[in-house]
């Protein structure tokens, strides 16, 4: 089995904790070669991680030269564009932690950077590659739950927060920060084109200046709404999935889904009335009927590595085989691209003061 030697750049919380974590595990596919990170003890802890013949440094132009199949750019989320453009530059392969980019004009960029280096662009959305998300996919493919009317996702909870995800610097805030995830299912839900988009964001609890409250609602002819919610002030969390079709309902969050749905041929026969009784007397009352409901429920009992690292290991995957077998590439540059245009647009919506 062809083993692909692998750097990191960045050994924090994705760097060391989603990526090398992963990576350990699967010896026979990756090889950890080298490791670059600003801070010193971190560098250590790579060393004592991989073992001492891993090359380290503070700076990723030090990786320049060297044999190496895949740069994972797991570096704070402003220097994805730059140094994610260098890498190209200097013929590397690059897998990008989200989010991709700034702008989608930086995205671009680097699709137009690649093909002409002719070099593999990746972008780490493994959100796409959840069992919760892959269950929601199949059902509404399935059409039981029937025409889709809204959709809405909820990646919210009640935090404080004071690190570097909250600078508007660092490309931070709930957007930028966990906006990738949910937006990235979004646009898949939403399926072909350009979503029309309508934003709110605030500041609440933040110790930064990027917002820590977001709602983005997505809509377009014929297609569902879908409100997306990323904030840190909801203290009680209902659901992630809440989806109303047009002959079904699916509630679900990352661990159970529940969904229900009719069929047309048993409603019972109405026609239109102006007014009701309640039946044998003159009182008046609503139109009700009793539908006949079919329920269902999934639970993601079973996922080996849980909800993180199996999608994890679906994405990589999908990578080793795209690289080592010429599979596709099932999460494209160019689909992100998207997402990266909603960011920008719902930014564009929403100023906020800079201040640091
Ligand atoms: N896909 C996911 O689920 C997921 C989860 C967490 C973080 N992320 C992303 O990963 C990136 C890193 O976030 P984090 O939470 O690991 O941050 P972190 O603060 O925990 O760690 C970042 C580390 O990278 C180092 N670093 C940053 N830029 C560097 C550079 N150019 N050269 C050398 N070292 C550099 C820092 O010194 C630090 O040790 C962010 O873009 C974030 O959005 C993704």
């Amino acid at each position: 089995m062809k083993q692909l030697k692998v750097a990191i750049i960045g050994q924090g919380r994705s760097g060391y904790s989603i990526h090398g974590t992963y990576l350990i595990d699967d010896t026979e596919r990756f090889k950890v070669v080298a490791v670059i990170d600003f801070i010193e003890k971190r560098r250590l802890l790579a060393k004592e991680r991989y073992g001492n013949h891993v090359v380290t440094s503070d700076n990723y132009k030090d990786l320049f030269g060297m044999d190496i199949d895949l740069v994972i750019n797991a570096s704070y989320s402003h220097m994805h564009y730059s140094v994610t453009k260098d890498l190209l530059m200097h013929g590397f392969n690059v897998l990008t932690e989200k989010p991709f980019c700034g702008t989608a004009d930086e995205v671009q960029n680097l699709i137009d950077t690649a093909r002409k280096k002719k070099r593999m662009l990746a972008v780490f959305q493994n959100s796409r590659f959840t069992a919760y998300f892959m269950k929601v996919m199949e059902i509404l493919e399935s059409k039981v739950l029937g025409d889709i009317i809204q959709v809405s996702i909820d990646f919210s909870g009640y935090a404080r927060r004071w690190d570097w995800q909250t600078l508007q610097s660092h490309n931070a805030g709930n957007l930028f920060n966990t906006g990738p995830h949910p937006l990235d299912q979004a646009l898949q839900i939403y399926g072909e084109g350009m979503p029309k988009v309508k934003a709110f964001m605030r500041r609440v609890n933040t110790f930064g200046d990027a917002e820590d409250y977001a709602k983005v609602i997505l809509y377009g002819e014929n297609k569902p709404i879908i409100d997306v919610e990323v904030t840190s002030c909801q203290g009680y969390k209902p659901y992630v999935y809440n989806i109303q079709g047009s002959k079904g309902a699916l509630t679900g969050t990352m661990t159970k889904i529940n969904w229900k749905y009719f069929k047309t041929e048993e409603l019972p026969k109405q026609k239109l009335l102006l007014s009701f009784d309640k039946e044998g007397t003159d009182i008046p009352a609503y139109c009700a009927e009793d539908i006949k409901w079919y329920e269902e429920e999934w639970t993601s009992e079973g996922e080996k590595y849980g909800t993180f690292g199996a999608s994890t290991r679906r994405y990589y995957d999908m990578l080793y085989d795209h690289m080592v077998h010429g599979d596709q590439l099932t999460v494209t540059a160019e689909q992100v691209k998207k997402q990266i245009a909603v960011i920008e647009e719902a930014h564009r919506q929403n100023p906020l003061s800079k201040k640091f």
